[in-house]
């Protein structure tokens, strides 16, 4: 069996295999020739921080495959009150055929999945967002941007940024990512990427200068600035952050068919400008959409896998 905490965890060759079975799936589906592959199994969802995407795709996903799924607020379960998470894993996971967890540390899913005796997805934590890589490289595919991609991230080095490091290290592509200075990546993923990329021959240039990295970029991407948990520490990381929004004067920089992602939500004119969000070579959206076909993906092959 499989859990889904990191993309650490994958191959090149199973990433592409959960993204084509997306792929298949999202066919079928716009053709409403869908196949309830998941048929009568469920998906419990915990959240312990907010979400529209991940909980709109998962539960969606799951109707669409024949199943069900369970939103499980950290507010309303014991384990928002302090019943551990072994029992809440061995209690949730007898009942449910799959788990998705929204959390802040990593270690909480870590251990969650130690004690699951069905396979966990992580639906977001502080380390990484996995299953929203699985959605922008499909994004990337559809639209030929696969093909040699040289990826820009430009922004807070956070769980996306982290990320992005494992999908690109992992799949053997270009990756700059320009932080700030006192906001950069987690050294210790920055330097599993660079064991990945040994392998797969990835290029990863780490800097604090967006222009650097946006210059001749296919794709360039950016985050929010405050992720959820980081509230009180606004004023400071906006002053910081001064110099890094994703316009269209640093979209210049990138190659003329570039596209730009965001995971969103978006800080409409923080990190990222009206006229680059709204603009041609924006595929947010399709983006978002993604979710649901690459987590479709994702929940068919672990299945398989167990
Ligand atoms: N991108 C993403 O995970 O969005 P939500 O926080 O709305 O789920
Ligand atoms: N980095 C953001 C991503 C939101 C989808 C956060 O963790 O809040």
């Amino acid at each position: 069996m499989r859990h889904f905490l990191t993309l650490k965890d994958y191959t090149k060759e199973e990433i592409l295999e959960i993204l084509e079975l997306g792929l298949e799936i999202k066919k079928e589906v716009k053709a409403k020739t869908f196949t309830p592959r998941l048929a009568n199994q469920t998906l419990a969802m915990i959240f312990e921080k907010s979400s529209t995407r991940t909980r709109v795709s998962f539960e969606v996903g799951m109707y669409q495959l024949g199943g069900h799924a369970l939103f499980l607020s950290n507010r309303d379960i014991h384990l928002g009150r302090g019943e551990p998470v072994k029992d809440t894993a061995r209690v949730i996971s007898s009942m449910c055929d799959m788990v998705m967890i929204r959390t802040y540390e990593q270690s909480k899913l870590e251990e969650f999945s130690r004690y699951s005796k069905v396979p966990v997805i992580n639906g977001l934590s502080d380390s990484y967002h996995p299953v929203q890589l699985l959605a922008d490289y499909m994004t990337m595919m559809e639209c030929g941007k696969d093909k040699n991609p040289v990826a820009a991230y430009v922004g807070d080095g956070n769980n996306m940024t982290h990320s992005w490091l494992m999908l690109a290290s992992k799949l053997g592509f270009e990756l700059r990512v320009a932080t700030p200075k006192g906001y950069e990546c987690d050294p210790a993923v920055v330097a599993d990427a660079m064991e990945f990329a040994k392998v797969s021959g990835a290029k990863i240039t780490i800097t604090n200068d967006p222009k650097e990295a946006v210059a001749g970029a296919t794709v360039v991407t950016t985050d929010t600035w405050i992720s959820m948990g980081q509230e009180e520490e606004k004023a400071q990381r906006l002053r910081a952050f001064e110099g890094y929004i994703v316009d269209e004067t640093l979209m210049g920089l990138a190659h003329k068919e570039a596209i730009f992602l965001h995971c969103l939500p978006a800080y409409r004119g923080v990190e990222v400008s009206e006229a680059v969000l709204d603009g041609e070579q924006s595929l947010i959206f399709e983006e978002a959409e993604n979710r649901l076909h690459a987590q479709k993906g994702l929940m068919v092959w672990l299945d398989k896998h167990r």
